[in-house]
């Protein structure tokens, strides 16, 4: 089968976008650990596992195709100095991978690559719950600011 360079660049990139998450979170959730935030910190450890488990299934399709999972351009994680600040940093990074993998399943139906259809649109829809998630989270702190707490 030839290689779709479309869709090779569409892996690596939701790839990136995936290890990118993990650190995200991962970071998130230790320094929930260090503001002595614990139930923050299990939860924001959960997602990260998750976002793992999505970069394992782009990495067994990638290899599936021969292709190596190299993640080259690793976006820096933005800094946060409040549980605001996250959900808000959060928000975007679930923003713009539905964005990605919204226009690689597109590109997958348009062309009948089924399995790589099938692999973005479950992602896609995982990560509508994410963003889901985040907004839940974000409208809980803001209602509780707004009550002095
Ligand atoms: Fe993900
Ligand atoms: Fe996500």
């Amino acid at each position: 089968m030839l290689m779709d360079p479309k869709l090779t660049g569409y892996l690596r990139r939701a790839l990136n976008h995936e290890m990118a998450a993990v650190q995200q979170y991962l970071t998130q959730s230790t320094l929930c650990e260090l503001w002595g935030m614990e139930e923050m910190a299990d939860k924001f450890m959960r997602e990260s596992r998750e976002e793992l488990e999505h970069a394992r299934r782009l990495i067994r399709h990638m290899l599936a195709l021969g292709l190596l999972p190299n993640c080259t351009q690793l976006p820096a994680i933005s800094a946060t100095h409040s549980l605001k600040e996250m959900w808000l940093a959060d928000w975007q990074l679930e923003a713009d991978i539905i964005h990605l993998y919204a226009e690689a399943s597109r590109y997958c139906a348009r062309v009948g690559d089924e399995t790589a259809y099938r692999l973005f649109d479950e992602l896609l829809q995982e990560e509508r719950q994410h963003l889901e998630w985040v907004e839940a989270g974000l409208a809980a702190l803001e209602e509780k600011e707004s009550r002095g707490g």
